[in-house]
């Protein structure tokens, strides 16, 4: 896939391919997709002939799409030059369609665009589908293309390219539904073509610890049960649910965090050191650790396991209402913005230190006040 000599910081220019982005419209595909795209096109590390074709059911226009895009990128990958937007707009295009229904003009739209944009370069017949939608329509979605052979296995053995996926957390809202939607994958896709994403794993501060770890001689033989008492892992964010409550009414701290993002962490600082450093072999090492790990009881549940639910605060000076008082928010909710596990990793290398994975949404930021200045808000205990 790799084909252009020009390098940025390791990473190559690709052939031309087109990108579809599901729920285009979204906070995701506007604070994060869209803008670290266009770092990509800023750094000249996509083709000439890349697109990104927008999908989402909100009406716009290619116009209005682009200049709420323009809008994104600024605010989040800073101003960069006029020029390179201009370049970088002139390849994006939107399809206001619906996603599921009877009504699959969309897809039909989706296969137009395709056959437009292949001209020899290549750029209609290699697809990346993000799915950016919420998690119920991943399974939908699949399903049409497939159906419209526009990814899938009757596409890949009708023409030479290939469509992949990125789907986003959550992958399933419980174990039963992960499985049903593996299933489902599995049933039309091959592996290899599906990513499922953590965009949590590309932060620097995730990555830390792996330098801090390898490249170092002085830590690799200390790193383990006989000078390490315990580890704590805390994801503690200076936000409340900044218009997210709606979100969070249906995930909560445990399944918004905990059992992805800092299980993933967890796996990272426990992992032994892998033979190879691919993909394939690092992902079969987390494994090993993950299956180390010892599983609660229910009996054990009170004593490994916290949830608790910020309440209104004004010991600070300001207030801050609490998660009850949030818009989109059940006056009654009992769904946690704190969660911690107390987990035990059975294995060698760390048998009897236990390992805290904490997530806290409760503490608040506001502009006027650093957020090391800012105060704990008090937390209602479940
Ligand atoms: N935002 C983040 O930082 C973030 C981080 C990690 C993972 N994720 C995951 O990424 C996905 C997208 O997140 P997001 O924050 O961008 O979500 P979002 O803004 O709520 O939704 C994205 C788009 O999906 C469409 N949509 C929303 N609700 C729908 C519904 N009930 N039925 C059909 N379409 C609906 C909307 O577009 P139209 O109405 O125009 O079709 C919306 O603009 C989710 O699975 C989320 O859990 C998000």
């Amino acid at each position: 896939m790799i084909t252009d000599a020009k390098q940025h910081r390791g990473f190559a220019a690709v052939n031309a391919c087109t990108l579809v982005l599901f729920g285009a419209s979204g906070d995701l595909a506007q604070r994060m997709v869209v803008p670290a795209i266009f770092r990509l096109a800023r750094r000249g590390l996509l083709s000439p002939e890349f697109r990104l074709i927008g999908y989402a059911r909100s009406k716009m226009t290619d116009e209005e799409f682009r200049r709420r895009m323009r809008k994104a990128v600024l605010r989040e990958a800073g101003a960069g030059d006029e020029g390179a937007w201009t370049d970088f707009a002139a390849r994006l295009s939107y399809i206001p369609a619906e996603y599921d229904g009877y009504d699959l003009q969309g897809y039909a739209e989706l296969a137009r665009r395709f056959e437009t944009l292949d001209g020899g370069t290549g750029a209609g017949v290699r697809r990346v589908f993000y799915l950016a939608t919420p998690p119920a329509l991943f399974g939908p979605i699949m399903k049409h293309l497939n159906d419209a052979k526009l990814a899938g296995h009757a596409y890949q053995s009708a023409k030479e390219g290939w469509a992949r996926f990125i789907l986003e957390k959550p992958f399933g809202r419980d174990r039963a539904s992960a499985h049903a939607l593996n299933t489902d994958i599995a049933h039309s896709f091959d592996e290899d073509d599906i990513y499922r994403i953590d965009h949590f794993l590309g932060k620097e501060i995730v990555q830390n610890p792996f330098a801090l770890r390898f490249a170092n001689g002085i830590f690799e033989p200390v790193w383990n049960r006989n000078y390490i008492d315990h580890v704590q892992i805390t994801a503690a964010e200076t936000l409340g649910m900044e218009g997210r409550g709606g979100y969070y009414e249906t995930a909560g701290a445990m399944r918004d965090m905990v059992q992805n993002h800092l299980l993933q962490l967890c796996a990272l600082v426990a992992i032994e050191p892998p033979a190879e450093w691919n993909a394939r072999v690092v992902r079969d090492e987390k494994v090993k650790v993950l299956r180390s790990v010892r599983k609660i009881n229910p009996g054990e549940v009170k004593r490994d396991a916290v949830r608790g639910q910020y309440v209104a605060d004004s010991t600070s000076g300001e207030s801050a209402p609490g998660y009850r008082e949030e818009e989109k928010v059940a006056a009654g909710s009992l769904v946690e913005t704190y969660a911690a596990l107390k987990l035990h990793i059975d294995n060698q290398r760390w048998a009897g230190v236990p390992f805290t994975c904490a997530r806290a949404n409760v503490w608040r930021s506001t502009p006027q006040r650093s957020s090391s200045n800012s105060s704990p808000r008090r937390t209602r205990r479940g």
